[in-house]
């Protein structure tokens, strides 16, 4: 009670201060891309008495002008769309320090950006010069706030982070600090959204001092880039959203989107957690829809994963912080398209709705208390090798096709608590594995698929020989 009414009145006292910064600590720079040009330099456009900005480039150097000599809060409104006959760019914003929102001129009525002439540069870069004293560090966090913006036919990427990023673990000196937010944002018919790579490539990062948060955003009739190869490759397309050594703190939601070369996500050491984000009617089938790899965090606590075509859901490589995933899916259709010898960047792909390599998930559950509702499944339902797993629960409730196996489990470690191995008729399958059974209901059939494996029934080994002449393969 007494702590319940501190904290209140803390809220107000803050709540108050902010609203006073608001009114008075920060300007207002108007854009509109469909008025003459009306001034010399981007130090005389944009302000109240002064002729509006004609380009995101001039309102971006004015605003970064202002970060420096006046306040560390600015606006940028956008007046009216910016339609696909020119490139829009900010260019390189590095050298903005503190707050920038970036929106429609007019809250909760979106502007469309076209992106058709954009394709030379991204729409906002966030780029260290290769000397660092060439440019003047930061003395607080950047953070930047898009609202109220339909990006439309983008093939460019929208938000582009190259910087020495924060190896100090524990902490994050302001000048490697920074955030996106994207705010009730549509993001359609486009490619590439984020691109974060540490120009110190090859560090161990700390992953909260980049950000990106998507809220209240939808992607819609996303795909794979077909212009922009990721980091370091000459053959690997750019996915939609690629993450190193950074987190995305909140997914965006997801529809009619089909990416043929890419994951959509894919994360090397990055942190990946989801607000409540709905995942519905995408064609996922040649690549996971996560890929995670090298470290990093995944925390899809509500998922709704709707109405999909996929192979695999999340695939893990070199991961060892326990994931949580708490989804439901429901009426997708996995495995039906599976393209052989596929592969993204080094990691070759699995017909599985999950795949564990080199990893340890042995401390808690893989699954948690996801739920499998009316899903065809013409795959399995775990690909792992050299890699430790604990699987706990029973998840699949009423699925209409059920998994080919359960487990393909190579050089592997395997717990398997309170599961229903009966749904498939030759549940375990794979090489040279340990697999511990726990309280779970299955038929001497568990003992038919994994060549050269140890079966242990609560603690006690099992010898298959026993089984393996019922075994009628
Ligand atoms: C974007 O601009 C291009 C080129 O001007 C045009 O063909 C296309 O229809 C525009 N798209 C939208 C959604 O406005
Ligand atoms: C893109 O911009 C260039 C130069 O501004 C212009 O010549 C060209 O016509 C534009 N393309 C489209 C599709 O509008
Ligand atoms: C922005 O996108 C939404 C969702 O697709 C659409 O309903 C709205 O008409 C778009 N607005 C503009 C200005 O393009
Ligand atoms: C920046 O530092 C590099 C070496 O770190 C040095 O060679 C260069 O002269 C410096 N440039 C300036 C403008 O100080
Ligand atoms: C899904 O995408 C693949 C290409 O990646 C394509 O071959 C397949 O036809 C698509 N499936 C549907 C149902 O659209
Ligand atoms: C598993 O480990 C072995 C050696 O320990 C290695 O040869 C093999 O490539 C690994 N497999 C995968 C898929 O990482
Ligand atoms: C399994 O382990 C053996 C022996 O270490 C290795 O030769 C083989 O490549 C591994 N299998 C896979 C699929 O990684
Ligand atoms: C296990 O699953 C099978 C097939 O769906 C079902 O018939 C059986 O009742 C289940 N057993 C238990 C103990 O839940």
């Amino acid at each position: 009670m007494y702590k319940g009414f501190n904290f209140l009145y803390l809220s107000v006292v803050l709540l108050l201060a902010f609203n006073i910064s608001f009114t008075f600590s920060q300007n207002t720079i108007s854009v509109n891309y469909n008025v003459q040009r009306n001034y010399n330099s981007f130090e005389e456009c944009g302000l109240n008495g002064e002729p509006v900005c004609t380009s995101l480039e001039d309102a971006g150097n004015r605003a970064i002008l202002l970060s420096k000599t006046s306040n560390p809060t600015n606006i940028i409104n956008i007046i009216g769309n910016i339609d696909g006959s020119t490139p829009v760019t900010f260019g390189n914003l590095y050298n903005y320090c503190g707050k920038l929102f970036i929106r429609s001129s007019i809250s909760n009525v979106n502007i469309n950006i076209n992106g058709s002439n954009s394709t030379q540069q991204p729409f906002l870069t966030i780029q260290e010069a290769d000397q660092p004293n060439s440019t003047f560090p930061c003395s607080i966090p950047r953070i930047f706030q898009f609202q109220y913006i339909n990006f439309t036919n983008w093939d460019q990427t929208l938000v582009n982070i190259n910087i020495n990023q924060e190896t100090d673990l524990n902490s994050v000196n302001p000048s490697k600090s920074l955030t996106v937010y994207f705010q009730l944002v549509n993001i359609i018919s486009s490619s590439s959204i984020l691109k974060i790579y540490p120009k110190n490539f090859g560090e161990n990062y700390n992953l909260q001092a980049i950000k990106v948060s998507f809220i209240s955003t939808i992607g819609i009739d996303l795909k794979s880039s077909s212009v922009l190869f990721s980091p370091s490759s000459t053959q690997y397309y750019l996915p939609p959203i690629y993450l190193a050594g950074a987190s995305v703190t909140r997914i965006l939601s997801l529809s009619d989107s089909t990416f043929e070369s890419t994951p959509f996500i894919f994360s090397d050491n990055g942190g990946v957690s989801s607000g409540s984000f709905v995942v519905s009617n995408n064609n996922f089938s040649s690549n996971p829809f996560i890929m995670a790899v090298n470290g990093g965090t995944v925390a899809l606590p509500t998922l709704s994963f709707t109405n999909n075509i996929l192979s695999t859901f999340i695939y893990f490589s070199n991961f060892y912080n326990q994931p949580l995933i708490q989804a439901t899916f429901s009426n997708n259709i996995f495995g039906n398209s599976f393209v052989q010898n596929n592969k993204f960047m080094e990691y070759e792909n699995e017909n599985s709705i999950f795949v564990i390599k080199d990893s340890d998930f042995s401390t808690i559950d893989l699954l948690g208390y996801s739920i499998l509702n009316q899903n065809t499944i013409a795959n399995d339902l775990i690909y792992i090798v050299n890699s430790s797993l604990n699987l706990d629960n029973s998840v699949i409730r009423s699925p209409m096709l059920v998994p080919q196996h359960i487990i393909n489990s190579i050089n592997s470690s395997v717990s398997i608590i309170n599961f229903n191995l009966t749904i498939s008729e030759l549940p375990i399958v794979g090489f040279n594995s340990n697999i511990h059974l726990f309280s779970s209901v299955f038929t001497n059939d568990v003992y038919c698929g994994c060549q050269g494996c140890s079966f242990y029934i609560q603690l006690d080994l099992v010898d298959p020989l026993e089984y393996l002449s019922q075994c009628n393969l």
